[in-house]
């Protein structure tokens, strides 16, 4: 099955829309055994609240793909939920094709890769590694920090018509054409989900981090057609993550 049908099929079950950022701050490498169990107890915990989990650097650097990560994401595909590495894929095709055998050798439904690179010898053979394994891949549209206006904001000329675009427009239009499994537009940016929604309608989810500790809002991202939402710090960090996470499924579930 494709990952976004897998993954709207699990949102519509769990009546959630959200996609935990298992993040933890920074540890020493000599206690980083604390931080499977953190991971653990949080999923444990929250896992009834969610759609999907992402990892990133934040597990992955310490605990290895194949140490701490594969059993977490074993965990995440026993709770029923869908996996998502945030590696943003960013380099060389074939540097690319290496990163993506791996993470998804490690038990991933999906990746996150930068459109950047472009298709030939970068996207591409990802791309068809995804495709031989029915995984996913979701590509950056517009990032949820400060500085991401300077790339994904730029005034590019579109190659086709010749005409003025921005840089993420193209990228959504890129998104769509390629097939991709969803985008990422920022929460901090509301105006930018609706602009990119407008290019893709239903056909390819938004989702959306930056809500919380980076000061998106749950509402404005919903109205604007986020379809999921990304939230690390704001569940991971709070003193009881299982109520914050349950706060937050309310809104996804209207
Ligand atoms: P917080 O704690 O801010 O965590 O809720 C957000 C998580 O999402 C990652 N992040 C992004 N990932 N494109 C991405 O692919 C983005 O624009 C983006 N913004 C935040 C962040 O690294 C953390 O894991």
């Amino acid at each position: 099955m494709a990952f976004r049908t897998k993954i709207e099929q699990i949102a519509r079950k769990n009546e959630s829309r959200i996609v935990l950022a298992l993040d933890f701050p920074f540890e020493k490498p000599e206690n980083r055994d604390s931080l499977l169990s953190k991971a653990e107890s949080v999923l444990n915990a929250v896992h009834p609240y969610l759609c999907a989990v992402k990892f990133n650097h934040h597990l992955v650097l310490p605990l290895g793909a194949f140490g701490g990560v594969e059993k977490l994401v074993e965990r995440v595909h026993d709770y029923g939920l869908v996996a998502i590495m945030d590696c943003k894929v960013n380099d060389i095709g074939a540097t690319n094709q290496v990163i993506a055998e791996y993470y998804y050798a490690t038990g991933f439904d999906a990746l996150i890769a930068n459109p950047f690179i472009g298709w030939e010898e970068g996207l591409q053979p990802i791309f068809e590694v995804a495709t031989r394994l029915q995984r996913g891949i979701i590509l950056l549209t517009y990032m949820s920090h400060k500085g991401a206006g300077e790339g994904y904001g730029q005034t590019i000329i579109d190659s086709e018509t010749g005409e003025k675009t921005h840089q993420y427009i193209a990228f959504a239009k890129k998104a769509l054409a390629l097939k991709a499994d969803g985008v990422i537009v920022g929460a901090t940016y509301p105006r930018k989900i609706e602009e990119v929604y407008q290019v893709l309608g239903e056909k390819v989810p938004i989702f959306s981090p930056g809500i919380g500790a980076q000061g998106g809002e749950i509402r404005s991202a919903l109205k604007a057609g986020a379809r999921y939402l990304i939230v690390g710090r704001s569940i991971v960090g709070a003193e009881n993550p299982a109520e914050s996470a349950r706060q937050i499924q309310k809104f996804t579930r209207q």
